[in-house]
């Protein structure tokens, strides 16, 4: 019992280490690691079938430049166009969810995040 008590503190211990990328893209997610709003699982399954979440959430632009961005990951990563009511919700989603950040003290960030 005792011994298991140990490894399982060595085994918190070493899962506090910053994980690999591809260890966190290959993490289970669910849409509720979005915020919660109107076309957040709009949002999470149109945009989770290229890269996990991570790469949404450590952004923060304007609704211009979110509506950019969709551009940009169709014409460039070949993603299915979406439809322009989806793509509506879909960017009032994300410019609503992640605002432009424009001071971003160290206090804030997070220490498990690989980039
Ligand atoms: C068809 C595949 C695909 C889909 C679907 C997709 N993306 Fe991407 N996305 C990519 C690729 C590829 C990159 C570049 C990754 C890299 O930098 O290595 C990327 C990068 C990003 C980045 C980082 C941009 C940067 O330079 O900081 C964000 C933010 C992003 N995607 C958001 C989204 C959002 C929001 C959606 C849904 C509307 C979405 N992606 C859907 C393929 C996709």
């Amino acid at each position: 019992m005792r011994r298991f008590a140990v490894l399982l503190l060595g085994g918190l211990l070493v899962g506090g280490a910053p994980a690999p990328p591809a260890a966190l893209a290959a993490e289970p997610e669910e849409p509720s690691v979005l915020p919660d709003g109107h076309g957040r699982d709009e949002t999470f399954y149109a945009c989770t079938a290229c890269h996990s979440t991570a790469l949404i959430r450590r952004s923060g632009f304007t609704r211009q430049q979110w509506d950019e961005l969709i551009d940009w990951m169709v014409e460039k990563q070949n993603m299915n166009p979406l439809e322009p009511e989806e793509r509506k919700l879909i960017v009032d989603y994300l410019a609503a969810a992640f605002p432009p950040r424009h001071t971003r003290p160290p206090a804030f960030a997070n220490p498990f995040a690989t980039n």
